[in-house]
């Protein structure tokens, strides 16, 4: 009889195909992203990710309320400042607003992992990920400078009660400059989560209108890696595992997935992948027109990031996804 070996065996009914299943989206992989921004009782749409807004932090906790609620974790914070400079003075005052945000939010909702991304580019006047020397006109960003700053950032974030740092810049040292900069403030037990491989990607154009961060000249692009290398992905995984990092993050997912399961084979750190706004922001816009369906569509692609090796996923997506998978 021909053929012998039949596949589809296994697929016949629901049940079956449930028990053979090799990967599964679960609630708890979920982190849901919030902007906050200075102010009470506002809540302002993000043109280019609908369903996405830049809130106050009253509305911030309104909104990591219904996120746990819906049984997702963790939060990931942004934040956008009454005032940007050259010092980016904003990121690690005591009173920057990320760090507001976390203590309101822990203070309310204790249980709730506060996960504080800590940059520069949405406080400096630049738009850029660190400090530029004063009359450069092309972007270059001071690497040593910078890490200080990371590491006042950072400290900053954990006194206001955030769970876990997460560095974006891609600035080299920037791990251990926040570590030995978290040690020596006695938070010895926050974790670092690293955005490791952050490629320079046209993917985050709708963040940075929800985070006001586009760079005011120049590019990223001297900071953030080339879409077109793997094996660097690998050397920056290695330096930030040697630097101390806790868990390491890949950016932006889905053109990357090659990548995310490169990392995972490479290490035994748990992986994050950010699904980010661009990929948002194309799902959103086919939903809207009626020419994809959104939930499927959705459930598909982020299961496709968890199966190519990710542990966590930072998406827009998470509160949609969350009640999807507790009808399902
Ligand atoms: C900046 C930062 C970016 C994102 C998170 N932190 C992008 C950037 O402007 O380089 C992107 C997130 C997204 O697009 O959803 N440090
Ligand atoms: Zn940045």
């Amino acid at each position: 009889m021909y053929p012998s070996v039949r596949p589809r065996r296994l697929r016949t009914s629901p049940v079956l195909r449930r028990m053979v299943r090799e990967n599964h989206l679960r609630t708890d992989d979920l982190v849901s992203p919030i902007f906050v921004v200075p102010g009470s009782g506002f809540a302002r749409e993000v043109s280019s990710m609908p369903g996405v807004f830049q809130l106050s932090i009253d509305k911030a906790v309104e909104e990591a309320r219904e996120v746990l609620d819906l049984g997702i974790p963790s939060v990931i914070l942004f934040g956008i400042p009454e005032q940007k400079d050259a010092g980016a003075t904003g990121a690690w005052h005591d009173h920057g607003i990320v760090q507001q945000a976390s203590s309101a939010l822990k203070e309310a909702l204790p249980q709730l992992v506060v996960i504080a991304d800590t940059c520069l580019c949405e406080y400096t006047d630049h738009g850029h990920c660190g400090v530029i020397a004063e009359a450069d006109a092309v972007g270059h960003v001071l690497n040593d400078p910078t890490l200080e700053l990371l590491g006042r950032t950072a400290v900053a974030q954990a006194q206001a009660g955030a769970d876990i740092i997460a560095p974006s810049g891609m600035m080299d040292g920037m791990v251990r400059a926040i570590r030995t900069a978290l040690d020596e403030a006695g938070f010895t037990d926050t974790p670092v989560l690293s955005y490791a491989a952050k490629y320079a990607s046209a993917y985050y154009g709708p963040f940075r209108d929800a985070a006001e961060s586009t760079p005011q000249f120049g590019d990223r692009r001297t900071y953030q890696m080339d879409p077109a290398n793997s094996r660097e992905a690998l050397k920056e995984v290695a330096l930030d595992v040697a630097e101390g990092a806790d868990m390491l993050m890949v950016k932006p997912a889905l053109a990357y997935l090659d990548i995310i399961q490169q990392v995972k084979a490479a290490t035994n750190l748990p992986l994050a992948a950010y699904n980010v706004s661009g990929e948002y922001a194309m799902v959103k816009a086919a939903s809207l027109n009626g020419w994809i369906d959104e939930e499927r569509v959705v459930l598909e692609t982020l299961l496709s990031m968890k199966r190519a090796g990710a542990d966590l996923l930072l998406t827009y997506h998470a509160k949609d996804a969350a009640r999807w998978l507790a009808r399902s």
